[in-house]
């Protein structure tokens, strides 16, 4: 498999990650990643890995690394990783770095840490509506649905994710510092790492992570 430049959205459930892997997805052309969607995909349609799954994540803890491994490698197999790839949500913990970087080889790096605080975290999770088929992703407090609790697209009722409850969220922030906050070191050691404020609008914070997109690949150009 051969690779073009890899994007890796780093930061706390809330951040934004999923909501700014998909925009730049769509200016870029990227494969956009997210094991967070691979995973309720898998839960969804009942496989052997989202019934294996399922229970972990409703208590906001880590699926094995394996599982997880397994489906990033079986999207890029699926995808068009040439074009350049957005991970979001992955790589979690230093096993999931090691593992992507044995896949990924010399594919150039582009690391961007989204923070935000975390009483922002909250507000933002308890916030969160999802369509659940079309995985359309909305917010009660700053982007509600023009058509109230259902998606404007799909016109599904949307729903609360099961682990957008409060102690789920207290406990994926916790999994969140021990597991994942140590790659920033990690991926800060690399090199083309930068860090962006995710307290903004979603206009703003689009706006950051595009300049930085197109300022790193450009730099690439012979
Ligand atoms: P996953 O789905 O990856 O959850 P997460 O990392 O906790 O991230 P979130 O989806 O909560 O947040 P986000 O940063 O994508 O924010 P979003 O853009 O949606 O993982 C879920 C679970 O799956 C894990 O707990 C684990 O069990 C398992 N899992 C996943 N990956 C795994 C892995 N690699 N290894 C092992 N297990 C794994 O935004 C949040 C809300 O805020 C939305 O409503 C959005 O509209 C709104 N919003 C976004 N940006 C802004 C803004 N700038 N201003 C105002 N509102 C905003």
């Amino acid at each position: 498999m051969s690779f073009g430049n890899v994007v890796i959205l780093l930061g706390p459930p809330g951040a934004g990650k999923g909501t700014q892997a998909k925009r730049l997805a769509e200016s870029t052309g990227f494969l956009h990643v997210s094991t967070g969607d691979l995973l309720r995909e898998a839960v969804r349609n009942e496989t052997e890995l989202g019934l294996k799954s399922k229970a972990i994540m409703e208590r906001g803890e880590l699926v094995p690394d394996e599982l997880v491994s397994q489906l990033v490698e079986e999207k890029f197999e699926k995808g068009s990783p040439e074009q350049g790839i957005i991970l979001d949500g992955y790589p979690r913990n230093r096993a999931q770095a090691e593992f992507l970087d044995g896949i990924l080889g010399e594919a150039g790096l582009l690391t961007i840490n989204i923070s935000i605080e975390d009483e922002e975290v909250v507000k933002r999770i308890s916030g969160r509506r999802v369509a659940p088929q079309s995985g359309k992703v909305y917010n009660i407090y700053y982007s509600p649905s023009a058509k109230g609790e259902y998606c404007e697209e799909s016109g599904e009722k949307l729903i609360q994710r099961e682990d957008d409850r409060e102690p789920v969220v207290r406990r994926r922030l916790e999994v969140y510092r021990r597991e994942t906050q140590p790659l920033i070191d990690y991926y800060r050691q690399r090199g083309r790492f930068h860090d962006v404020d995710g307290g903004r609008t979603i206009g703003q914070v689009a706006q950051a992570v595009s300049r930085l997109v197109e300022r790193e690949l450009s730099q690439e150009q012979p």
